[in-house]
């Protein structure tokens, strides 16, 4: 192969439309002295223009937001929506509108029933006692505390229940041999949370007095 510089031999024939490859070889592979097409380079430079520009706009004005900074917003926002609908619901509750308000109506009660049904009962019992019934007169506790026994340990009126099943075993409780509640009210709007309050007073009719 002849020596480089080629480049007149290159102009030369490529004005005669003939292509012309560069001197160097290796493993028999030759490459083209060839202009890459038009549309391969603006392609290539329009991508480096692209990233120049969406660097800026990325680092330094802040324009984009990745999926981190979304969510988090996102998830700020409906802690926000979720507070104010808290607040909303405790400036209406207290323990007399619950036991003689709420309790009293049996569309709630039967809605804290159906809330009851699909959400507590692996734990508390469909009868509210705690215990499953596995044949042969025996039982087995459930991990829940028993809900019809006259005893709240949390504070026995109305809004301490409500409390509780809205955050959970409180912070500084080490629970019930162990397992503690967790809070519903990161599952469930407020309004769930005052109709089982209303289902569990209708519950226990002798600890709710009128
Ligand atoms: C995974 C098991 C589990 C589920 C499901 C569960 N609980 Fe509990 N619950 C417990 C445990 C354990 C305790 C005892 C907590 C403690 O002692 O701190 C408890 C305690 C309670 C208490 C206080 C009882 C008392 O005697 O003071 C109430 C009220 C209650 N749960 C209501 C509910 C409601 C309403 C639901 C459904 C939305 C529910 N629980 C679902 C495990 C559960």
């Amino acid at each position: 192969m002849s020596a480089d510089p080629e480049t007149p031999r290159a102009e030369y024939a490529s004005k005669k439309g003939e292509v012309v490859l560069r001197s160097h070889e290796y493993d028999g592979i030759q490459e083209y002295d060839q202009m890459l097409p038009n549309w391969w380079l603006f392609i290539f430079l329009g991508s480096l223009a692209f990233f120049v520009g969406y660097w800026v706009l990325y680092y330094n004005f802040g324009f984009f937001h990745d999926d981190q900074e979304v969510i988090t917003r996102k998830i700020a926002q409906i802690e926000e929506v979720k507070a104010k609908e808290l607040d909303e619901m405790l400036a209406k509750l207290t323990d007399d509108a619950l036991i003689n308000q709420w309790a009293t109506d049996d569309t709630v009660v039967a809605a804290g029933k159906e809330i009851f049904l699909s959400n507590c009962i692996a734990c508390h019992g469909q009868d509210l006692s705690a215990k499953i019934d596995i044949g042969n007169g025996q039982s087995v506790s459930l991990p829940g505390l028993p809900l019809t026994d006259g005893v709240w340990k949390y504070g026995s009126k109305p809004m301490d229940i409500f409390k509780l099943i809205n955050e959970g075993t409180p912070a500084n409780s080490t629970g019930h041999n162990g397992a503690k509640m967790e809070a519903w009210g990161q599952k469930m709007p407020p309004l769930q949370i005052a109709q089982l309050t209303a289902f569990l007073i209708r519950e226990n009719p002798k600890d709710f007095a009128k």
